[in-house]
């Protein structure tokens, strides 16, 4: 199992929409992956579940929500920690038989902000979450707010990999720059390393601006760079509309790119390429 944390200080540089790519990427290739929607605005959840995880009022009807609330319950035995877990979990279906699992989140969340951390659960959350699930997933996927909460800190506390998408501006590096040094605070009191920290640009245009600030992260982050661009494209919004099909029958050779810089981010994940 791979926890996988996308993850960026800058709002809108495409985290959902990479972490909802790489996720497709990965169930359309077999394997069981677990998203989770980390972000009270729940953008991730509405693009796989919007039908089903909101009641008439447009109230969430399961997920995050509810697992935190059992898990702040005073002296809460492993087991209703467990079916907690478990009935806020959702099967979704995708295509062709391929399923993803997703634990949805929602506005809902922002009322357990202070409680998890004066409960000092945030270190454990994750870990604890996912050793209630019945079967380890191959893959957790985790798609952060653009700040700093409580979730977003249980996420880089759990993770093995955190992916940051960087959008090639000024304002994109200094996001890295901040949460390169929560990321560094981070390490120091988990007391262990990532696997893996890759920056993944994303939103690339064919500007003279653009060109030159993917030069600097480049040369500023090195190695940590992943080798392939994404290109701010309307075809990327339209992929996770369409969902898995769009995988399968990459129609354009914009399409293909993505899917191509996809599997790339995925090898470097892996430190395989
Ligand atoms: N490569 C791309 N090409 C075109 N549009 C993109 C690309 N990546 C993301 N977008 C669009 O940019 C917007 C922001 O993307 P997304 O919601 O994934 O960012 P985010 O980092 O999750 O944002 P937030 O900080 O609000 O959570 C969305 O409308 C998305 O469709
Ligand atoms: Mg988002």
């Amino acid at each position: 199992m791979l926890k996988v944390c996308f993850i960026s200080m800058k709002g809108g540089t495409g985290k959902t929409t990479l972490s909802l790519l790489f996720s497709l990427y990965l169930a359309n290739k077999g394997k069981k992956v677990l998203v989770v929607d980390m972000d009270p605005q729940g953008n991730a959840t509405i693009a796989l579940a919007e039908n089903k995880v909101f009641d008439d009022n447009g109230f969430l009807k399961l997920g995050m929500p509810y697992i935190i609330e059992a898990f702040l319950l005073p002296k809460v035995s492993a087991d209703r920690l467990r079916s907690s877990v478990l009935e806020n979990t959702l099967e979704v279906s995708l295509h062709a038989g391929r399923v993803l699992y997703l634990i949805p989140n929602f506005l809902e969340s922002h009322r357990y902000d202070l409680h998890l951390v004066s409960n000092h659960a945030v270190p454990v959350f994750v870990n604890e979450l996912i050793s209630c699930l019945d079967a380890e997933p191959d893959f957790v996927v985790m798609d952060c707010p653009p700040y700093m909460s409580s979730l977003s800190y249980a996420a880089l506390f759990g993770a093995d990999v955190i992916v940051i998408p960087a959008e090639a501006s000024k304002f994109g590096i200094v996001g890295i720059e901040l949460l390169l040094s929560v990321v560094e605070d981070v390490i120091r009191k988990r007391g262990n390393s990532y696997y893996n920290i890759v920056i993944q640009p994303n939103r690339i245009k064919n500007t003279k601006s653009c060109t030159f600030y993917l030069d600097v992260l480049r040369s500023r982050y090195k190695d940590f760079v992943a080798l392939k661009h994404i290109k701010e494209t309307v075809e990327v919004p339209r992929m996770i509309r369409e969902g898995l099909p769009a995988f399968n029958s990459a129609t354009s050779s914009t399409r293909e790119s993505v899917i191509d810089a996809i599997s790339a981010l995925l090898e470097k994940v892996l430190k395989r390429e």
